[in-house]
């Protein structure tokens, strides 16, 4: 048995070793393919199924309870939530006087599925791992760091101005530009919003763009926040295709938190895989596709649940990873972000937002935000009271609240090509 076992092992290392070759040559300074390996390991559960997708994505079936989000310490004695106690989010899908939408859909899902007890997850494979700019780091945003920091660099701090409350103000971000609705003066419970599915440019390397949905909560420099919609992320996910993905944080990013499973966190309920491509995309003048993204907290169990489409019940984040956020939210946000090291600088970077129109092309050509509802503690679905748009860099990415007549709510529009003539 011994035996069997290190011959095994010698030939993996040959094996390794033959292959090894071009990968060295990509390894970061610090960077060993065995560390790399063992990462591995700890990112990828056993298998009881593995999916092979047509978008090159392998999904791994895994068992339920054996998910990576209980190596979490916060969830040592976690007990698993199998569904939300209560369902504040689907009604208002049922009351909607319209037909219905097309549904959106995982590629993966056209190759087969995941037996009961499992939850699929996306394989993450060493040439993800190669790609990230150090171990400690892949998965994760940047720290949000204000450029008004940087004494050497104070640019204007914008104000937005709600209704009537008081202005907000957003200090500018290095390396990021938003265009956002955002609405705050309560305490929120729950968001949703029928997010416009698009393909927009990524251009740098290093470059993302996203179109989602944030609740924050805590101090400024340190908030918490829970995310989830659609991402363009070559850098992690080595392609440009359209995929789902969630995140969260408990300190602004630094240190907490990451996209999807990749750190332990989220737990997975649902069928459907986090980080995995969608379709179908819209395009400029022809169909228009949508993924509603609710997103709840379940007052009995005081886990934030994650919803799609009004019943496809995902999953959820673990009041337990949170501080503030784990009784409620203060503000919320629908919109896009593009990070790059070449945002708020010339030459700017040409990774669009959305579907990389204005907002003012309006239906068909920018994205947008439809249905925009938060809860609050009357635990009813609604429009918010109050809200505001803001955009880092209107010349680049922009929003707009559209408003037609009277009788029908606002419209969220945002995004942008980036590098244009105004944006240089
Ligand atoms: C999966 O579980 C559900 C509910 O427990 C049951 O109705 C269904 O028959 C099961 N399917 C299979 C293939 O075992
Ligand atoms: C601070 O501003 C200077 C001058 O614009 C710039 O060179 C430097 O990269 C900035 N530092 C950070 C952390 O953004
Ligand atoms: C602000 O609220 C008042 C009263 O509700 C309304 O008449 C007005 O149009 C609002 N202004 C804006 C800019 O939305
Ligand atoms: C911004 O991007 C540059 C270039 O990739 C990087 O060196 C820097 O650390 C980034 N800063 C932040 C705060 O993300």
């Amino acid at each position: 048995m011994e035996n069997a076992k290190t011959i095994s092992v010698l030939l993996l290392v040959t094996f390794v070793s033959v292959l090894g070759n071009g990968v060295d040559s990509k390894l970061k300074a610090g960077q060993t393919i065995s560390e790399i390996d063992r990462r591995l390991k700890l990112l990828n559960k056993p298998a009881v199924k593995s999916i092979k997708s047509e978008d090159g994505d392998i999904i791994d079936c895994v068992d339920i309870y054996k998910q990576s989000a209980f190596d979490h310490p916060a969830l040592k004695n976690h007990k698993i939530q199998l569904k939300p106690s209560v369902d504040l989010l689907s009604e208002e899908l049922d009351r909607r006087n319209e037909s219905p939408r097309p549904v959106m859909m995982q590629t993966w899902q056209k190759s087969g599925s995941c037996p009961n007890g499992t939850v699929p997850i996306r394989r993450i494979q060493r040439e993800d791992l190669l790609r990230a700019a150090s171990l400690e780091n892949f998965g994760r945003k940047a720290p949000e760091i204000p450029s008004s920091a940087n004494k050497t660099n104070v640019k204007e701090t914008q104000f937005m101005s709600f209704n009537d409350s008081k202005p907000l103000g957003f200090p500018p971000i290095v390396n990021r530009s938003a265009a956002l609705l955002v609405t705050v003066g309560y305490n929120y419970i729950g968001a949703q919003g029928d997010i416009n599915v698009w393909n927009p440019k990524v251009d740098l390397p290093d470059d993302y763009t996203t179109a989602q949905i944030w609740l924050k909560g805590g101090p400024g420099d340190n908030f918490e926040s829970i995310e989830g919609g659609w991402v363009v992320n070559p850098k992690l996910y080595g392609d440009k295709l359209t995929r789902l993905f969630v995140y969260w944080t408990r300190d602004g990013y630094k240190s907490t938190g990451c996209f999807d499973a990749i750190c332990s966190g989220f737990v997975q309920t649902g069928q459907i895989a986090l980080g995995a491509t969608i379709s179908p995309i819209s395009s400029s003048g022809g169909s228009q596709y949508y993924v509603t993204v609710g997103i709840s907290l379940d007052p009995n169990s005081g886990n934030w649940w994650l919803k799609l489409n009004g019943n496809v019940v995902v999953g959820y984040w673990p009041g337990s990873l949170f501080g503030y956020l784990s009784h409620s939210a203060t503000i919320v946000e629908w919109g896009g972000q593009v990070y790059s090291p070449n945002v708020k600088k010339t030459p700017h970077t040409k990774t669009a937002m959305g579907s990389g129109e204005f907002s003012h092309s309006l239906q068909g050509s920018a994205c947008s935000i439809e249905h925009v509802r938060i809860i609050d503690y009357s635990l009813q679905l609604k429009y918010p009271q109050w809200v505001g748009t803001w955009a880092d860099e209107y010349y680049c990415y922009d929003a707009y609240n559209f408003v037609e007549g009277y009788t029908t709510e606002p419209v969220f529009f945002f995004g942008g090509p980036g590098q244009n003539p105004n944006c240089k």
